[in-house]
């Protein structure tokens, strides 16, 4: 993967449309790029960006473009469920412990994705796109050290196959307060994987206790023996301490692994990610964008910032509304360039109709880099220098070419 371009703001300014137009220009110029674009909000609307029915897989837009609404509770399950299995399985082994009523409530309450943060949820969605560019990509010592994750069908490796390496990834961020939650991993990534782990173990353990209150006056296996209660260990559960013990290994390692990737992709996001600030020359969406500045700030590069629906100019004079209008977003236009002078700054009007479709996202990515390079759009603060061969990887589609492509798909 050669650059990581994010965008982020308030509600309603434009992340989605800038996002996607971005990704369309780049696929059409960059011909020989691999280009993903990736919607991290929850509230997708890519499918309705590119009149197309796009799901929790890569879907293919052009031959070079592709696009996602990944569903993370979806990524997170192939853990979950993996951990669940392995947990159950060792809790049955246990004589005592196998006695705890419903205990397959307990394991399958405590182990769900719902518990992971949002944020190790999508690290671990992100890391699937990412291995594909080296199936075999390893990320430390301990990651795919556990191998049983890797026999399901739908497993990480598999998944990975199916996944064709991208070049470009371009992120379409939730608003603001939704966006951090996306950044939160770095800081207490450790902590926040010890706490599910210990939501874990800390249900067993309380059933365990209780258990063993009742056992202080009860002898179960005298129980067992007169038949009074029966064993509940299974057949296929009854493990000698090493198995035990290579069990209770391997969910460690799946939880140390789930951290792993998350640290892997913080660091990702700070090496090349970009973040773009969409904003409108509007107060309330002016001050986000400032805010936005600050916290994000510690994760991820701020390479530019996006002023979108602006009222062209040549609307001035057809009414007062207009000139009321185009005046108050004049001086928040101006505000926005004198505040964010360190940053690239991109404008596009407000067009006469919603950037929907090829036409659509065409129009609105023509109107926001008409003066642009193709380098500049990748690198707009030229922080990563670029390879000379890279230079002239423009090769741009003929329109109507990538219009059948777009069709044809
Ligand atoms: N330059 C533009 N001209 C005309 N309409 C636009 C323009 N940019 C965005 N829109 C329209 O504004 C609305 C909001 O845009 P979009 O969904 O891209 O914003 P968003 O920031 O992604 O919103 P959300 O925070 O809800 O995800 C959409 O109806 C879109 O079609
Ligand atoms: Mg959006």
């Amino acid at each position: 993967m050669d650059n990581l371009i994010v965008f982020g703001g308030k509600g309603g300014v434009g992340k989605s449309s800038i996002s996607a137009a971005t990704a369309v220009y780049l696929a059409n110029y960059l011909k020989n790029k691999q280009i993903l674009l990736i919607s991290f909000d929850i509230a997708h609307n890519l499918s309705d960006l590119f009149e197309k029915k796009i799901g929790n897989d890569v879907t293919q837009i052009t031959d070079n473009l592709f696009a996602i609404e990944p569903d993370p509770d979806k990524y997170a399950e192939r853990y979950t469920g993996e951990l669940a299995k392995k947990a159950r399985i060792l809790i049955k082994s246990s004589k005592i412990i196998s006695m705890i009523p419903d205990l397959d409530v307990i394991i399958t309450d405590s182990l769900q994705s719902k518990n992971i943060p949002l944020a190790m949820k999508n690290s671990l969605f992100f890391q699937s796109i990412i291995d594909a560019e080296n199936p075999m990509a390893d990320i430390g010592e301990k990651q795919m050290r556990y191998k049983g994750i890797d026999q399901d069908d739908s497993t990480p490796i598999e998944a990975r196959k199916k996944i064709p390496a991208f070049d470009i990834l371009i992120c379409d961020f939730p608003p603001t307060g939704n966006m951090m939650a996306l950044f939160e991993v770095p800081q207490d990534n450790a902590q926040r994987s010890m706490k599910f782990s210990l939501r874990v173990i800390s249900s067993v353990q309380n059933s365990f206790n209780s258990i063993k209150k009742l056992t202080k006056w009860a002898k179960p296996a005298t129980w067992i023996a007169k038949g009074i209660i029966k064993d509940e260990r299974d057949e296929d559960h009854k493990l000698d301490k090493e198995e035990k013990k290579n069990l209770a290994q391997d969910i460690l390692d799946i939880l140390h692994d789930m951290e792993l990737r998350s640290s892997r992709i913080s660091s990702i996001m700070k090496g090349i990610g970009s973040l773009r600030l969409v904003s409108i020359a509007e107060k309330p969406s002016f001050e986000e964008v400032k805010r936005a500045k600050i916290m994000s700030e510690p994760y991820i590069s701020i390479d530019g910032l996006h002023i979108n629906r602006l009222i062209p100019e040549n609307e001035r004079g057809r009414s007062k509304y207009l000139d009321n209008l185009y005046n108050y977003q004049e001086k928040y236009q101006k505000l926005i360039h004198a505040e964010f002078s360190e940053l690239k700054i991109w404008e596009s009007h407000l067009l006469d109709h919603p950037p929907i479709g090829f036409e659509g996202l065409m129009e609105l990515a023509n109107n926001i880099y008409d003066n642009t390079q193709i380098e500049d759009i990748l690198n707009p603060l030229h922080r990563i220098l670029i390879n000379p061969e890279e230079k002239d990887i423009k090769n741009p589609y003929e329109i109507d070419d990538f219009r059948k492509k777009w069709d044809n798909s």
